[in-house]
């Protein structure tokens, strides 16, 4: 599998190659400005160095994430005013199960307000203090529900999500010899085991249909539901459908129907795949486990056919899903990112390989190779480029890590990156080709990029709200 994919990725690859056509045209404008140099500075100083202070208007090309804030079709604006805004039984809520049944195969549905609400509904049903659970690798909000919940999470990668060089395919997978010999010794204190597709920890990363496939029949030997987080799962279908022996000709639709026909059920964050700007679900067939929960829902989110939701936003959702799975907005959509990632590679700029779905890694310390990892060379680099180009990306690397909680140190894994998250049918060519010019420029004057201290920080999360001042 991995010659197939270095058949395709061999970098450098010609980036013009990548480039696909847009299967829309603009229909309405939201202006975007460059502020001067001057403002970008007391923007930063204001911001006490830190990119989530900053106001938008501010920022020029916004890459700090894909989640809600892609841009709608005019299907699913005309799908917002159709809204039915009852408390029980609301259409659009049946639109919603329609469409999940029909693209997913899962009879039942709970709408959640966004991901980490439909993790909350999960993880208080399954997860109490001595539970553990597996995956490859959590995001930081299901991490952090599963911790809330008094459990613990173990996961197991393959090594290779590590290696930025290693240009090999599905990334993503369970490490299966370590994941089997963990459920034979521990499966007792495993409630349930979620796969993440794509795998945003790991880069946005792929998994495979044989993995799931695999980790899904050892689940059912041991009696464990098994649950994916869909957040991205129509961009991993894509993946699978281009780079999986035996289904370069299935339709999205039909590998998700054979995808989740391994699983127990999916929780998802709608702000990404699903198209729109708020909206997430919960989806299973296991009637028992849908009774369970749906109290949950009822306790955090509302009612069962709404789950914190106007009922224009399940319309939206339910259109949105049905152009997420569309082939040629996944061609242009997953272009996008190999493009980015592709021209940066050929100006010499060290990249995660191959490029996931969503975003791009910029490797902090081989950009910054004057600075000490405890200087965040990963920070520096995102305040750099705001600074020179007001663009927006987000540290994933050690001040996002934080501190071990028994040392009181940061925690270094040997990578500190920089995440350009590209928002859904948002940016054109020429605003990446922008973006790649801004990190070109800097890259030639990298030994001008100043590291970082923390001035302040909060005890959990502190990405979000720390201050910082350069060193
Ligand atoms: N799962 C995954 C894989 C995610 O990437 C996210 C959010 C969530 C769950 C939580 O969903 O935000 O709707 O509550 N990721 C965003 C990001 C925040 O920028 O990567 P949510």
């Amino acid at each position: 599998m991995g010659k197939l994919y270095d058949l395709h990725w061999q970098m450098p690859v010609d980036p013009a190659k990548l480039k696909k056509t847009a299967p829309f045209k603009v229909k309405s404008v939201e202006p975007v400005h460059l502020v001067s140099r001057a403002r970008r500075r007391t923007a930063l100083q204001r911001a006490h160095y830190n990119i989530f202070n900053l106001r938008s208007r501010d920022v020029y090309i916004d890459l700090l994430t894909d989640s809600g804030t892609g841009a709608m079709s005019q299907e699913q604006w005309a799908a917002l005013m159709m809204g039915d805004e009852a408390y029980a039984g609301s259409v659009s809520f049946d639109l919603l199960r329609e469409t999940v049944r029909d693209l997913f195969g899962f009879e039942h549905v709970l709408p959640a307000h966004q991901g980490r609400s439909a993790e909350l509904v999960l993880m208080s049903h399954f997860v109490s203090k001595g539970k553990t659970v597996p995956g490859n690798l959590h995001f930081d909000t299901t991490s952090a529900h599963i911790f809330f919940q008094g459990g613990r999470i173990r996961e197991f990668p393959q090594k290779r999500i590590f290696d930025l060089d290693d240009t090999s395919v599905f990334k993503g997978d369970i490490d299966l010899d370590r994941f089997s010999a963990y459920l034979a010794g521990h499966a007792g204190r495993v409630p349930l085991v979620i796969i993440t597709a794509t795998c945003n920890s790991g880069g946005g990363q792929p998994v495979s249909m044989a993995n799931i496939r695999e980790v899904g029949r050892l689940c059912r030997k041991y009696h464990i539901p098994l649950f994916v987080d869909s957040a991205r799962i129509m961009e991993n279908a894509y993946f699978i459908r281009t780079y999986e022996p035996g289904y370069s000709r299935r339709s999205i639709r039909s590998i998700l129907r054979e995808l989740y026909s391994h699983v127990t059920g999916m929780i998802m964050s709608a702000k990404k795949d699903g198209l729109v700007n708020i909206g997430g679900l919960i989806a299973t067939n296991d009637g028992k486990l849908y009774d369970a929960l749906k109290q949950y829902t009822i306790l955090f989110d509302g009612f069962l056919t709404y789950g914190g939701l106007a009922g224009r936003d399940l319309a939206a959702v339910a259109t949105g899903l049905r152009e997420g799975a569309d082939l040629d907005y996944l061609r242009f959509r997953v272009s996008q990112t190999a493009y980015l990632a592709a021209r940066l590679h050929q100006q010499g700029i060290r990249v995660m390989l191959p490029p996931g779905g969503h975003a791009v890694y910029v490797d902090g310390l081989a950009f910054c190779p004057h600075l000490h990892w405890q200087q965040y060379p990963g920070q520096a680099l995102t305040l750099a480029l705001y600074l020179e180009g007001g663009v927006r990306a987000c540290e994933i690397g050690t001040i996002l890590r934080g501190r071990d909680p028994r040392t009181g140190r940061d925690r270094f894994n040997g990578l500190d990156l920089v995440r350009l998250a590209i928002p859904r049918r948002v940016y054109s060519f020429d605003q990446l080709d922008y973006v790649v010019s801004v990190l070109d420029r800097l890259h030639r004057k990298s030994e001008r990029i100043r590291g970082v201290v923390i001035t302040k920080e909060p005890k959990a999360l502190r990405h979000f709200t720390a201050r910082f001042a350069l060193s």
